[in-house]
């Protein structure tokens, strides 16, 4: 796993991580993980627009992405459909709020194999859930921290070229079909913050007021969480739904898992 330069210094391979993370939450936890591997990280975000997904050129590639009613997001489906594995080693990790992941390891691990990586190994790590952020509130916490770190430990350590097993069902679970979005409040200042970030270009300003077209968001909650006025609501009945569907999560400690 490690060249020799010229000098004789050592030099840790390229670790590419392809990430998305509307709220912070898989970055967080990618950041853990990313630190206690301690190669040089050439980071993807998969948000981006602009950037074109690279073909991974590092030795470990690995995939973090939240689940989105037990699956992953479609903004990162489609991209990591792109990646040509060419048999290089990944690593999937599925970021999620306490409640179940569901298909989600699976589904992003299908894909992967499918353009021809192999997947060592795959984790689901909670981190607080962003639309109720009274469920998994403070993950990843110390104990989270510690097991993230062990499975970097045991990812870099892993000599393995198998494909891991992850549970799941196929056909996955059906993805989320909910045409709401979210609303501008009358403190909008109509910044464009919550446009510039949205990964899928819902928001758009309409003769000075933040317009959202519901057939294209996913409800990622990135314009809220960016929003300098927090003037970006689900709309109330939304949310009031979601509260009490999760509600039994709130008390609830789910544990991360790992596989390999
Ligand atoms: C639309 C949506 C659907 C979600 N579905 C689930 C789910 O099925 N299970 C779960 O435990 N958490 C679910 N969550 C919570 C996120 O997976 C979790 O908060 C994750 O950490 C968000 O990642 P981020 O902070 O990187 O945006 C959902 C969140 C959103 C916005």
């Amino acid at each position: 796993m490690y060249a020799q330069r010229k000098g004789g210094r050592k030099m840790s391979d390229k670790m590419e991580i392809y990430y998305f993370s509307p709220t912070g939450g898989t970055k967080k936890v990618s950041d853990i993980f990313a630190a206690a591997v301690g190669k040089d990280v050439v980071w993807h975000d998969l948000r981006d627009k602009q950037t074109p997904t690279k073909q991974p050129q590092g030795e470990l590639i690995i995939v973090a992405a939240p689940v989105f009613a037990g699956r992953i997001p479609s903004v990162v489906r489609e991209k990591i459909k792109t990646l040509a594995g060419e048999g290089k080693k990944a690593v999937t990790i599925a970021v999620y709020g306490n409640r179940a992941y569901e298909d989600a390891l699976l589904e992003m691990n299908d894909i992967l194999i499918q353009g021809g990586f192999t997947v060592i190994a795959s984790a689901a790590f909670v981190a607080q859930h962003s639309i109720v952020p009274e469920v998994g509130a403070g993950r990843p916490d110390a104990d989270d921290i510690k097991e993230i770190r062990t499975f970097a430990e045991a990812v870099k350590s892993s000599t393995s070229a198998e494909n891991v097993h992850v549970p799941g069902n196929r056909p996955y679970k059906p993805e989320m079909n909910v045409a709401a979005a979210p609303l501008s409040l009358p403190t909008c200042t109509s910044c464009g913050a919550c446009a510039k970030i949205c990964p899928t270009d819902a928001i758009s300003n309409m003769d000075g007021k933040m317009a959202t077209d519901a057939a294209k968001c996913i409800l990622c909650m990135a314009c809220i969480h960016a929003c300098p006025k927090q003037a970006r609501i689900l709309p109330p009945p939304l949310q009031e739904k979601t509260d009490n569907m999760l509600a039994a999560f709130k008390a609830a400690r789910n544990e991360n898992e790992t596989f390999f």
